[in-house]
């Protein structure tokens, strides 16, 4: 079958170019410097999403006002809202939490951290928390 041994002589050919590619650098040029506000022509950006309250900050879902009431007494609740964790990250700080968290119930516990893990994490663009609601700071990443 002529085609498939045209085609089997073929295959590695992409793989050639992409390796060309990162030896000789042939990447396109570097992005062009961000939009000026003022192109009138282009239409404006989304405005981030600026939030009014720290509770706005948080999607309603299950967990969510427990979360609100039990985790800004030590820090400031928003923390929890940025970095993008990962759900390792989410599960090593729910056992860290553990000792901390002594008047709150197992199943809370994990109410809380299921609700986290799936509303703040890598996949999700990390919210616009306005700086005033970390004002006592957040701890480091
Ligand atoms: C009793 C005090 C206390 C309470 C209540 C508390 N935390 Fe913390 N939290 C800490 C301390 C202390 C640290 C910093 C040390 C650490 O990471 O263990 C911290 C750190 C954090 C961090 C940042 C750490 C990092 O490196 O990413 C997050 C996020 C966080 N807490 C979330 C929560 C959540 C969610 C709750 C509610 C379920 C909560 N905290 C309730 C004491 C508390």
């Amino acid at each position: 079958m002529p085609t498939t041994e045209r085609l089997f002589r073929l295959a590695p050919l992409p793989a050639l170019i992409l390796a060309a590619c990162l030896l000789l650098g042939c990447s396109k040029p570097s992005a062009p410097a961000p939009e000026t506000p003022t192109a009138a022509t282009e239409k404006p950006p989304p405005a981030p999403a600026s939030f009014t309250t720290v509770a706005g900050i948080f999607p309603d879902g299950p967990g969510k006002e427990l979360v609100l009431s039990t985790c800004g007494s030590c820090h400031p609740v928003a923390c929890s809202a940025i970095g993008q964790r990962s759900a390792e990250r989410w599960e090593s700080l729910k056992n860290g939490h553990k000792d901390k968290l002594t008047g709150v119930t197992n199943a809370d516990l994990e109410a809380m951290f299921t609700y986290l893990k799936a509303t703040f994490n890598e996949s999700k663009p990390e919210p616009k928390v306005p700086p005033e609601f970390m004002q006592q700071g957040c701890t480091p990443f």
